[in-house]
């Protein structure tokens, strides 16, 4: 879910409002509201859909006021109606909050609130907060009194935001959910991420968890847990507004699959340096990781697929690796052992699961590689890689899995060193191959092959991808972009894997993409390939200019340049971008904002 508040000069809170929930949709888009204080009082509109729904629903009546907040919901606790759309208000409507987490003791404070006579009106977990700080201040409390109460009560993760009574001020809380505090001239915004008012200013203050703060029009003070105050300094962030905009581009995701050069450029720009083959990461210089025996990467989505990728990369030079889906990780983290890296790899920086895995882990030393600076990630390890992929919107990660791989394979090289005390044979080479891939990247969204094989299996039953190794972690990657934006069915496999069992699956109807990276494994798939057309399946070779010639043995080619075998798997993987972006499109789908799905699932 996403949250934004403003308070400040003018009346025009609900535009700006709009603006950051327009911001922040990939964070959930089922259902949004604000709350204004206007000169009717609190003024709330909430519908279930997008926010041009809501939009739609204001705009003949826009509500006026300097204060406000706004929500655009994920659903955990009960469906997207216009009922449990945030804020959510108490039995006065005096009182307004949006939320976004998870507040586990909701059963037992609202079993408690309405026995003392308070009526709900939804079935989100969030409404016992309006009602705990309503009966706080029918207490006596004061508004800032009766906010910090209700917030001392509820238990889970959340950020919460709160209107409370007539008075210019907006009162947000967070634990284990992002806020973050925008500081214009006489204005200030609250919001889950920063481009919510990128428009409006660039000077950030990043809360932290058990902070209590309150926003006024001229200056926001923060408290900690204990009531003191503490201070949040102000940084500038570096992010260009027009970065977080469709940029002439149709969708999001298509205008970032054009940015990958761009993006992995900024990955590895000053990182890599190919003639002497050393890596020159900032705040992790050689020697950095001396004592560290063995990895565990720890990921979800996209994130989990650059960490199969990354345990490939490692287990090739020499260092002990292991990709885990951080949520297993998380319930049952292997036996503790000295000497173990846990690296998360989270785009976001705050996904729930990637979180719960850092903590569960007993290791000695933890680090994120993400894209978000200030992020919870960063704040949650020891150290921070960051990928320097710039804003990515849609919420099908794309540019952010390039520059997770590049950034990956600087940290698999530094590794190397650390850990087995030598760099690898072939690492001039390697990063050689890493600093020109921003151009081959260019080449292959420049080709138009995938639209035309995307246009050949219109109407397919359903879609597989295999590949080895990294090209494993690439044909997941593949078939979960594919089912993400298209919502047709599509599995990954390990080439081999398949003739146990998925080829029951295999039909005429079920193209195969199978991915050939210049491995001596290659052979071991065209054998594969084989077995697939020998049962009618039609296959799509992604294959570098490397691999054996696959041409005739395939049906279409979907060609990449050639490269440093470790790295094909980044530019098959942009076809296969390319691919379900054409499939999707075709069909009509909601590429941007697919059903069900958020980009940060922070719950
Ligand atoms: C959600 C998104 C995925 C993303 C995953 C991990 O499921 O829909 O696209 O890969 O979270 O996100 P992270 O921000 O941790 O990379």
């Amino acid at each position: 879910c996403g949250i934004v508040a403003r308070v400040g000069e003018g009346d025009d809170s609900t535009d700006e409002l709009l603006v950051g929930l327009d911001n922040l949709e990939y964070r959930g888009y089922d259902s949004a509201g604000i709350a204004v204080r206007s000169d009717r009082g609190l003024d709330v509109r909430k519908r279930a859909g997008g926010i041009d729904d809501l939009r739609s629903a204001v705009a003949a009546d826009p509500p006026r006021g300097a204060v406000g907040i706004g929500h655009t919901r994920w659903s955990t606790h009960g469906p997207p109606t216009d009922a449990n759309a945030h804020p959510h208000t108490d039995c006065t409507g005096d009182v307004a909050v949006v939320h976004n987490g998870i507040i586990e003791n909701y059963d037992e404070l609202r079993d408690a609130l309405s026995a003392a006579g308070h009526r709900f009106d939804s079935d989100t977990d969030t409404e016992v907060v309006p009602h705990l700080i309503e009966s706080a201040l029918a207490d006596g409390a004061s508004p800032a009194e009766a906010f910090r109460s209700a917030v001392d009560r509820i238990e889970g993760s959340y950020a919460v935001a709160a209107v409370v009574g007539d008075r210019d001020v907006v009162y947000a809380a967070r634990n284990d959910s992002p806020l973050v505090v925008g500081v214009g001239d006489s204005t200030r915004y609250l919001a889950s991420d920063v481009p919510a008012f990128l428009e409006f200013t660039d000077r950030v203050a990043y809360l932290e968890d058990g902070d209590v703060v309150r926003l006024t029009p001229d200056e926001f003070t923060v408290t900690d847990e204990r009531g003191e105050p503490v201070d949040r300094p102000v940084e500038t962030v570096d992010w260009d507004p027009k970065d977080t905009g469709k940029g002439g581009y149709d969708h999001y995701m298509l205008k970032e699959i054009n940015e990958q050069p761009t993006a992995l450029g900024r990955s590895v720009r000053g990182r890599a340096d190919p003639e002497a083959g050393t890596v020159d990461l900032d705040g992790f210089p050689p020697g950095t990781f001396e004592g560290i025996e063995r990895v565990h990467l720890v990921a979800m989505g996209t994130s989990y697929h650059a960490a199969m990728y990354a345990e490939s990369l490692l287990a090739s030079r020499g260092v002990p690796a292991r990709a885990f889906m951080a949520s297993e990780y998380a319930t049952a983290p292997p036996p503790a052992e000295d000497g173990t890296l846990v690296v998360a790899i989270s785009q976001s920086g705050e996904t729930a699961d990637t979180i719960a895995a850092v903590r569960a882990a007993s290791a000695e030393r933890t680090l994120v590689v993400t894209n978000v600076v200030g992020s919870s990630l960063t704040r949650e390890c020891d150290d921070a890689l960051l990928v320097r992929a710039g804003p990515e919107i849609g919420v099908a990660a794309t540019k952010s899995f390039s520059s997770q791989v590049a950034t990956l394979s600087l940290l698999a090289e530094r590794l190397r060193r650390d850990v087995v005390g030598s760099p690898s044979p072939d690492a001039a080479a390697f990063l050689s191959a890493l600093t020109a891939l921003p151009d081959q990247v260019q080449q292959v969204v420049e080709s138009g092959a995938a639209e035309r094989v995307a246009d050949s299996f219109a109407d397919s039953e359903a879609y597989f991808f295999i590949g080895r190794g990294p090209g494993h972690a690439v044909a997941l990657e593949g078939a979960l972009k594919f089912k993400e934006i298209t919502y047709e069915h599509a599995e990954g496999f390990t080439a081999a894997e398949l003739k146990h069992g998925p080829l029951a699956l295999v039909t005429e109807d079920t193209p195969v993409f199978a991915v050939f990276d210049g491995r001596d494994g290659d052979t071991e798939t065209l054998g594969n390939v084989q077995e697939i057309r020998a049962r009618g399946g039609p296959v799509v070779a992604v294959a570098s200019g490397d691999a054996p010639d696959v041409a005739d043995a395939v049906d279409h080619v979907l060609p990449v340049p050639a490269t440093h075998p470790d790295l094909v798997g980044v530019l098959a993987n942009v076809q296969l971008q390319l691919v379900a972006y054409h499939a999707a499109k075709r069909r009509g789908r909601s590429i941007d904002k697919p059903r069900n799905l958020a980009k940060s699932v922070t719950v």
